[in-house]
């Protein structure tokens, strides 16, 4: 079975990580997303809102071969722990690629039988991040299309 894991801080899930969701899982048999319990962060969205925020994105586009639940510590310990022998990242653009490159050199040394595979953003994503969501939200302009439907109201409520 082809397992990957998709880790991140996701605060919250955007539609560019809801692309790269669905075509790892269009790719592989089974996708687990793994939300960061990230000690020296503080994200806005806590950890059981960001966790539900993925699960009902999942539950509205029907796909059945993705999970989301949370890990702490190494992401190659988590991997293997899922049975994972890849690992899902987005990238999109060139801004991104410096940090891939350490990560994905820094799990390859500790884990040498995973990898990790890269979808390129659409264009219509190159530029959205979680922290420009949480920004223009925070602010009160649109962040249509920039989250899934069926996240937005639940987004727009605590950000406002
Ligand atoms: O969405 P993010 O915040 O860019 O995701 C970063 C993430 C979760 C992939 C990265 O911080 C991570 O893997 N953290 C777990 C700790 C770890 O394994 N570090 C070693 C690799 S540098």
């Amino acid at each position: 079975m082809n397992i990957g894991v998709y880790p991140g801080s996701f605060d919250p899930l955007t539609s560019g990580h809801m692309d790269v969701l669905r075509r790892a899982a269009a790719l592989m048999d089974r996708v687990v997303v793994g939300v960061l319990i990230n000690t020296s962060k503080t994200p806005f969205f806590s950890i059981e809102e960001r966790i539900a925020f993925i699960k009902e994105a999942i539950d509205a586009e029907g796909i059945k071969n993705a999970e989301a639940t949370h890990f702490d510590g190494l992401l190659v310990a988590f991997a293997q722990k899922v049975g994972a022998r890849h690992i899902v990242r987005g990238l999109r653009a060139v801004m991104d690629f410096e940090y891939e490159f350490s990560i994905s050199s820094m799990n390859k040394r500790l884990a040498p039988g995973i990898d990790t595979v890269y979808f390129m953003a659409e264009p219509e994503h190159s530029y959205l991040s979680a922290s420009i969501v949480r920004e223009v939200g925070g602010f009160g302009g649109s962040i249509d299309g920039l989250v899934p439907d069926v996240n937005k109201s639940k987004i727009i409520e605590r950000l406002s």
